[in-house]
């Protein structure tokens, strides 16, 4: 069995040599300019199952072996695709069945990608045996690093063998129809279900049964996803697989990573579009916090960058070019979060098709003299001087609860409102207090260990599975301080509303009950005012919006309470001690100087570590990953100002200069810095 450690940080990306197969010389450069591109890794084949397989069963790898010669003669390693995100004309054609069916019935022509049935015994049939072939012929090759399954699993198929299926999963999950109506409460506009041939429309209007769509969605890309992966698990065992991971809601990934050894992400931030031409901070945070839920997927284990630009993307209204220093800078804030990897789409613009235009570290021109391709080798050589990153972990005290079954259950529901429901949003906007303190956060869903962490924040948790309340007042009553917010209990895990009202069955744990919520325009304020005795380091006169809860404390105390309307005086902010530790709950949705206020006060209360103790300049970030004895600071400037940051003492060593760095630490507009030290500051402990 080959030995899957990762000792390197993968630097490369998606490279598609059988776009140039009439082109030989074309290869032969390719290589020589991504050894001066300081590349070290290649992913092969994702989108090459025309050029592996032609016609049906005439198949064709002459070509691909030609790729691992020459990686391996140039000592790159390849990360090789199952081709399954892309279909052959042939396959789409003769076998109808492989092409998805839309929410209107009608079956899609052959076009595009990314658009196969996830069902069809066809596909997985034909998957499994070019799967089968792959590992067969590489599973052995000394360059092969990794499984790339498939491409950017995403979508909804609604053909009859998806929605047998799914009335199959479902007969499984209910046993028998009049439970399945309970839970659905499918009698609202007579809509009770009589034959489960009767599930054949995912009805908005029926909640549980469009969160169970999800979940069998889910469930099915799992199910794909894994019998893509037996045979390369077979044939090359000790070779870790993954799948690329982007920014869609269409499944639960953290059920889907489950399937793979390592998680990967595709990342294309929409960096230099924010009306503020001198900080891209707003755009850095959201980019951390999705970083940092691809580190909690596998519970803090080290994931892939496996795509983002070079330079530009070619799929928005408007793509401006990152500006110098961006692909250094948000290629380490990957690393500062977790990844092990630093890979692009593309390593060659192709010249035809729709990313002609795309980004790539080789550009038209074909040569090693641009921008875009020094700043990737450069970039390469940092990468390269810091190989025992590889593996070490980013040490958190501070859990985010961000679950995607609360996500589709808010944006289902019909609420008095729906204008600004806003989850994913206040998520970051509780998020981004820790990331610009130099705080660390894991991201944990609903379903997530809580042992080890100080502080739980779980924004609108709408939804409630079964085990949470328990585990949530498990962690408050051994010691742990837990954040809920409105909208938090309302529903149990098929959508059906808490009798007893909110916050269901965290009332105990909350000490609190809502009455009921006033929902106001996006143009409306409400005042919240601390009490004389709140401490809390609440002062002053906060504002709130969207979100206002009518609460009464049963057991908690308030800390601060609503300034104006009918509900002046009633509670805006509680505190509950439950066992050893505290949950608070905020009623409403406030600005952002409340939440500096309180939770900065948590930060200091709770003595959260911080990576740097003093305040940060606005739009740096200071983060830390640790292992092997050793550890790694990254400073990172989103902002297009110069900077100064003083670290504490720890012989830290700066990893591109050599130097050892003494107190302050200047960074340049979108300057990033990386340092190593072996020693452990007494600030940490
Ligand atoms: C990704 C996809 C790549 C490429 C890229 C362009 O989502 O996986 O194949 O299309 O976008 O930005």
């Amino acid at each position: 069995m080959k030995s899957s450690k990762q000792t390197v940080i993968f630097h490369g990306g998606d490279y598609n040599p059988d776009q140039w197969l009439g082109y030989p010389d074309v290869l032969s450069e390719d290589f020589v300019l991504m050894k001066s591109a300081n590349i070290n890794a290649v992913s092969v084949g994702i989108f090459a199952w025309a050029a592996l397989e032609p016609e049906e069963g005439n198949f064709q790898f002459s070509w691909l072996d030609d790729v691992f010669d020459r990686a391996e003669k140039s000592k790159i390693r390849v990360i090789l695709a199952t081709p399954s995100g892309g279909k052959p004309n042939w396959l789409a054609l003769k076998y109808p069945e492989v092409r998805r069916v839309g929410r209107d019935g009608l079956r899609e022509p052959q076009q595009r990608r990314h658009n196969h049935c996830l069902t069809s015994p066809v596909y997985r049939s034909k998957v499994r045996e070019i799967n089968t072939r792959l590992a067969q012929r590489y599973g052995d090759r000394p360059a092969l690093a990794l499984w790339h399954v498939s491409n950017e699993y995403l979508g909804y198929c609604y053909c009859d063998l998806c929605l047998a299926a799914f009335q199959n999963w479902l007969k499984e999950r209910y046993q028998t129809l009049d439970r399945l109506n309970d839970a659905y409460w499918s009698r609202f506009w007579s809509h009770t279900f009589t034959e489960w041939e009767q599930i054949r429309t995912i009805d908005d209007s029926i909640h549980g049964l469009g969160l169970d769509w999800k979940r069998f969605m889910t469930a099915q890309c799992a199910d794909f996803l894994r019998a893509e992966a037996i045979p390369l698990r077979e044939h090359s065992p000790g070779i870790p697989v993954t799948t690329n991971f982007h920014p869609i809601d269409d499944y639960d990934y953290f059920r889907v990573a489950e399937e793979i050894d390592v998680v990967s992400w595709d990342s294309y931030p929409e960096w230099h579009a924010h009306p503020d031409p001198l900080d891209e901070s707003d755009i850095a945070v959201e980019t951390a916090f999705r970083l940092d839920v691809c580190r909690g997927m596998k519970s803090g284990k080290p994931f892939l960058l496996m795509e983002c630009t070079p330079s530009q993307v070619n799929w928005r209204q408007v793509s401006p070019l990152r500006r110098p220093g961006m692909l250094r800078l948000s290629s380490l804030q990957a690393v500062a979060h977790g990844s092990d990897a630093v890979c692009y789409f593309q390593i060659r613009k192709g010249r035809g098709g729709s990313e002609k235009f795309h980004g790539a570290v080789i550009d038209h021109a074909g040569h090693a003299n641009t921008r875009t391709f020094r700043e990737v080798a450069a970039l390469g050589a940092t990468l390269g001087r810091m190989p025992d990153v590889t593996g070490t972990r980013v040490p958190a005290k501070v859990a985010l609860v961000f679950d995607w079954e609360n996500l589709w259950a808010i944006n289902a529901s019909q609420s008095p409102q729906n204008a600004h429901k806003e989850y994913r949003e206040t998520c970051l906007h509780h998020y981004r207090e820790f990331w610009r303190r130099g705080i660390a956060v894991d991201i944990v869903n609903a379903r997530g260990g809580l042992d080890g962490y100080d502080l739980v924040v779980a924004p609108m948790l709408h939804l409630l599975p079964d085990g949470l309340p328990e585990r949530l007042e498990a962690f408050v009553d051994g010691g742990g301080t837990l954040v809920a917010t409105y909208q938090t209990g309302y529903v149990n895990e098929t959508d059906l509303c808490f009798t007893g009202g909110a916050p269901g069955p965290l009332r105990r744990l909350l000490g609190i009950r809502v009455e009921e919520f006033d929902a106001l325009p996006d143009s409306v304020r409400r005042s919240v005012v601390p009490r004389p005795s709140a401490g809390h380091g609440l002062s002053g006169v906060y504002e709130a919006r969207h979100f206002f809860d009518i609460v009464h404390c049963e057991g908690a105390e308030p800390l601060a309470e609503y300034g104006s309307d009918f509900y002046a005086g009633s509670p805006a902010l509680t505190v509950n001690t439950c066992g050893r530790g505290r949950a608070y709950y905020i009623s409403s949705r406030n600005d952002d100087r409340f939440q500096g206020d309180f939770f900065g006060y948590l930060a200091g209360a709770l003595h959260l570590p911080r990576v740097i103790p003093a305040p940060l300049p606005p739009g740096v970030t200071a983060h830390l990953r640790e292992g092997g004895g050793e550890r790694f600071l990254f400073l990172l400037n989103f902002t297009h100002r110069d900077a100064a940051v003083s670290i504490p003492p720890g012989a830290w060593r700066e990893i591109d200069s050599g130097a050892l760095v003494e107190d302050e630490v200047r960074l340049d507009p979108l300057g990033s810095k990386v340092f190593r030290s072996s020693r452990h500051p007494e600030s940490w402990k």
